[in-house]
């Protein structure tokens, strides 16, 4: 708190803030909360668009070499999200978009596979909103939790993941607009990923040929996670075996993780749990 007050109070002082815009703050913070719901949180998109978020992630999670890194939560998850079987379609009401299989292993820093890991998948539709954005939408739709096998294989059936401009309508979109900025993030899937005894990770798949991996609007890309999504015009193996007509994309793409610290067994989606009592109890 001794640091945060220096640095307000140096803030305040640097650019000698008026009565008006000290009004003007305290509005945009209360428009943020009202933004606010069970299905939004302006407060996470406004710690992504500053960097606040990349720069917690770099200072909490620094990842031996081999480990994935990890990248925004972002403010889109949702909790209970159904367990699917391996090759399952988290778009099965997403009719447009390019079916794509998502497919890997979960390994440790040896590269042994890790069976029986969580991932946590998260997307936007073709329309490039989340379920969560889409009036049409009653339930949960893009999520799914998958399992890796006893190989450490896991295998995710869905549509090729599309660029989308963050929420624009609140105060984080006037302060994109006031400062020039465009509200687009390179097209991505989220996952989070975790295991017994290791160190989970939040993070993205990028797709390599988004036109936006160089202005991502809240800063998350990461080289290492960014990932061919390859097309073919043949069904062949698991796009056969699933019954997924040509043209399909594959993304190949393995988490590494890294041991958990010394009792540390850390529940990567404690904050979002806490957020969503919050709620419950409004
Ligand atoms: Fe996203």
């Amino acid at each position: 708190m001794l640091s945060l007050v220096t640095h307000l109070h140096a803030f305040v002082k640097e650019v000698a803030l008026t009565e008006t815009e000290w009004w003007k703050a305290i509005e945009i913070l209360t428009q943020a909360g009202y933004k606010c719901s069970d299905k939004r949180q302006e407060f996470i998109l406004f710690s992504d668009t500053l960097g606040v978020s990349m720069v917690v992630d770099l200072l909490s999670h620094r990842k031996p070499e081999g480990a994935t890194e990890s990248t925004v939560f972002g403010p889109f998850h949702r909790l209970g999200a159904p367990e699917m079987p391996p090759g399952a379609n988290i778009a099965s009401l997403d009719k447009s978009g390019m079916p794509t299989l998502v497919r890997g292993r979960v390994l440790d820093l040896e590269g042994r596979p890790i069976a029986g890991a969580l991932l946590d998948v998260w997307q936007a539709q073709t329309s490039g909103l989340y379920d969560s954005q889409d009036p049409s939408l009653d339930g949960l739709h893009m999520r799914g939790k998958f399992r890796s096998d006893d190989k450490g294989r896991y295998l995710v059936r869905t549509v090729r993941p599309v660029h989308y401009p963050i929420p624009s309508d609140g105060p984080v979109g006037a302060m994109l607009a006031a400062t020039a900025r465009h509200p687009w993030r390179p097209a991505h899937i989220h996952f989070v990923v975790s295991a017994e005894g290791y160190e989970p990770v939040t993070t993205h798949l990028f797709d390599s040929a988004d036109p936006y991996l160089e202005s991502d609007a809240v800063f998350a890309v990461k080289d290492s996670l960014i990932c061919d999504f390859v097309r073919h015009e043949r069904a062949e193996g698991h796009a056969r075996a699933l019954g997924i007509a040509p043209p399909y994309l594959t993304a190949d793409f393995d988490f590494v993780l890294k041991p958990a610290a010394e009792g540390a067994a850390r529940d990567p989606l404690e904050g979002q749990k806490r957020l969503a009592a919050l709620g419950a109890a409004a």
